[in-house]
C-alpha cells in the first residue's frame, strides 16, 4: 500500500517537470524566432556613396612631388641682395656687438691671469688643404663653422698674409667646446673658450682679419643668411653627428657665393657611424654635386656640378 503510494507520488513529480520544461522550451523557441524575424526584416543602414578614385598625377605633379627628404630642406628667407664683402664686418659689429668691437679693450685685467698668452693646438688645422683652396678661391670673406681656439682660422691668416690676399674671417661657435673638456679654465660654469680664441687672434695681430661670431650654428647661420652675408669660402667643422653636420651643411649652402667652395674636416674616421661622411654624400647627392677629398677633408666646388 504504501508502496503504491510512493510510485503514485513519483509520477506526479515527473509530470510537473516535464509540464515546466516543455512550457519553457516553447517560450525560448518563441523568443528565438522573434528575434530571427526581427533581425532578418531591419532596415539595412545606408551605406556611403562612393568617390570616384583620383584621377592619376600628372607628369608636372610627378616630377615636383615631394620626397620625404624634401621635408628636411632648409627653407627659411634669406636676403635677396647680398652684402658687398667690405661691408660683412660692420654688419656684424652692429647686429652682434651693439657697434663696437668685441677686441676693444681685450682682456680686461680681471681675465688676463686666467687665459694663456696664446694657446691654438687643434687636429688637422694646419693641413695643406687651406692653402690650395686660398689659391684656388682667392676668398675675400672665409666663414668658418666651428672655430675652437682659432687654430685653423689663424692658419688661413698666415696663407693669405703670404699670398697677399685681402680676407675677412668670421668664426661662428658657440665657443662651449664640448661636455667634459677641461683644457679650458671654467670661471662660475663658463668656460673661457671665447675669450681664449680672441686671445689668440690679439696674439697673432690678428683682429682686422678674423671675427668671432659667439652663436650655435643653426641660428648664427640663420641671423647671416637674412642679413645678407655669403661666403666665398666656408668651412664646417662644428658637431660631427649627422644631424648637425647636416643641418650646417645645408643652411652653410645657402649662404654660399655661387660658384664657392665648403669643405669640411673629419670625412674619413675609423668608424663613421656618428654621420659626418653620410650627411656629406646625401647632401651632395641631392644637389647634384661632385665630392672631392683631400687627406681626411671633403671638398664641395660649386663650380664644379656632377
Ligand atoms: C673640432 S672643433 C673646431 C676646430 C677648428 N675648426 C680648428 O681646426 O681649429 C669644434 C668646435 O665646434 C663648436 N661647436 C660644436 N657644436 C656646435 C654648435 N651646435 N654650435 C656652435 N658651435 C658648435 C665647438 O664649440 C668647438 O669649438
Amino acid at each position: 500500500m504504501r508502496e503504491d503510494h510512493r510510485t503514485q507520488h513519483q509520477r506526479n513529480n515527473l509530470s510537473i517537470v516535464t509540464t515546466l520544461f516543455t512550457r519553457t522550451t516553447a517560450y525560448i523557441a518563441v523568443a528565438l524566432l522573434s528575434y530571427a524575424l526581427g533581425y532578418l526584416s531591419r532596415s539595412s543602414p545606408p551605406q556611403p556613396t562612393q568617390a570616384p578614385p583620383p584621377p592619376p598625377p600628372s607628369v608636372f605633379q610627378l616630377a615636383n612631388f615631394p620626397t620625404q627628404l624634401d621635408n628636411f630642406r632648409i627653407t627659411a628667407h634669406c636676403s635677396n641682395s647680398p652684402l658687398p664683402p667690405h661691408l660683412v664686418f660692420p654688419t656684424i659689429l652692429d647686429r652682434v656687438f651693439n657697434g663696437s668691437s668685441p677686441y676693444t679693450n681685450f682682456p680686461s685685467p680681471h681675465l688676463s691671469p686666467l687665459i694663456k698668452k696664446k694657446r691654438t693646438k687643434s687636429s688637422g688645422s694646419m693641413d695643406a688643404v687651406f692653402e690650395q683652396l686660398i689659391k684656388r678661391v682667392k676668398p675675400k670673406v672665409v666663414i668658418e663653422v666651428g672655430a675652437f681656439l682659432g687654430s685653423s682660422a689663424l692658419h688661413m691668416v698666415n696663407v693669405t698674409r703670404k699670398l697677399g690676399i685681402q680676407t675677412q674671417i668670421l668664426c661662428l661657435d658657440d665657443f662651449r667646446g664640448r661636455p667634459g673638456f677641461k683644457d679650458i679654465i671654467m670661471v662660475n660654469g663658463d668656460v673661457l673658450l671665447l675669450q681664449q680664441f680672441m686671445q689668440n687672434v690679439v696674439y697673432f695681430n690678428a683682429t682686422d682679419s678674423v671675427l668671432p661670431v659667439p652663436f650655435s650654428t643653426g641660428s648664427g647661420l640663420e641671423k647671416l643668411c637674412e642679413w645678407g652675408i655669403t661666403a666665398d669660402l666656408l668651412e664646417i667643422d662644428a658637431g660631427h653627428d649627422f644631424i648637425s653636420v647636416w643641418g650646417d651643411i645645408n643652411w652653410a649652402y645657402r649662404i654660399l657665393r655661387p660658384g664657392g667652395v665648403i669643405f669640411g674636416h673629419d670625412y674619413f674616421t675609423s668608424a663613421d657611424n656618428r654621420g659626418i661622411r653620410r650627411a656629406v654624400n646625401l647632401f651632395a647627392e641631392m644637389n647634384n654635386l661632385k665630392i672631392q677629398t683631400d687627406g681626411n677633408y671633403w671638398i664641395i666646388d660649386t663650380a664644379f656640378a656632377k
